[in-house]
């Protein structure tokens, strides 16, 4: 059974579609088998594709993000899901205040799978320039990468 894994943050248009590929890309390195989505809390995007700041940062690590498009988080996703993963604390806060009682999904933060960094955010990078882009791709591969690590251990990889 494959482990599935749902990114969350506000706009789904810069970090959550960001996480989303390079988490499948860590798996697909890892040849662990994963279903993974992504989507906003809010639903100013939904229908867009990616932001074209991060549809740049994308390429210059080698994924393509450009069919991705923008969906708002939905009650549904918490039984559908292992795994709920925010970008930020907001995201999360406004997850926990969704979570159905009893919920399949188990929610965190991205960072808190990245030893040392457990409670940051991955800032949000929309009114930002292309730096501000580079970092949030830094956070979300890092945080793929403890993701990753974590599932491969629970599923005795
Ligand atoms: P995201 O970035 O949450 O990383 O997709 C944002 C995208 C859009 C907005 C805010 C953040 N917005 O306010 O429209």
């Amino acid at each position: 059974m494959p482990v599935s894994v749902l990114f969350v943050c506000l706009g789904n248009i810069c970090r959550s579609p960001l996480a989303e590929a390079a988490f499948r890309a860590e798996a697909a390195r890892r040849d662990l088998d994963v279903v993974v989505d992504s989507a906003g809390t809010g639903d100013w995007h939904v229908g867009h594709p990616p932001d074209p700041r991060a549809r740049a940062v994308a390429v210059r690590n080698g994924v393509d993000i450009r069919h991705l498009r923008a969906r708002q988080v939905a009650a549904a996703d918490f039984d559908r899901f292992d795994h709920i993963v925010a970008l930020d604390a907001r995201n999360l806060a406004d997850l926990r205040r969704m979570e159905p009682p009893g919920a399949r999904a188990r929610l965190s933060l991205l960072l808190d799978h990245v030893p040392g960094r457990e409670g940051a955010a991955v800032a949000d990078p929309y009114y930002g320039d292309d730096r501000h882009f580079d970092a949030a791709w830094g956070d979300v591969a890092a945080g793929a990468r403890g993701l990753a690590d974590r599932i491969a251990a629970e599923s005795g990889g």
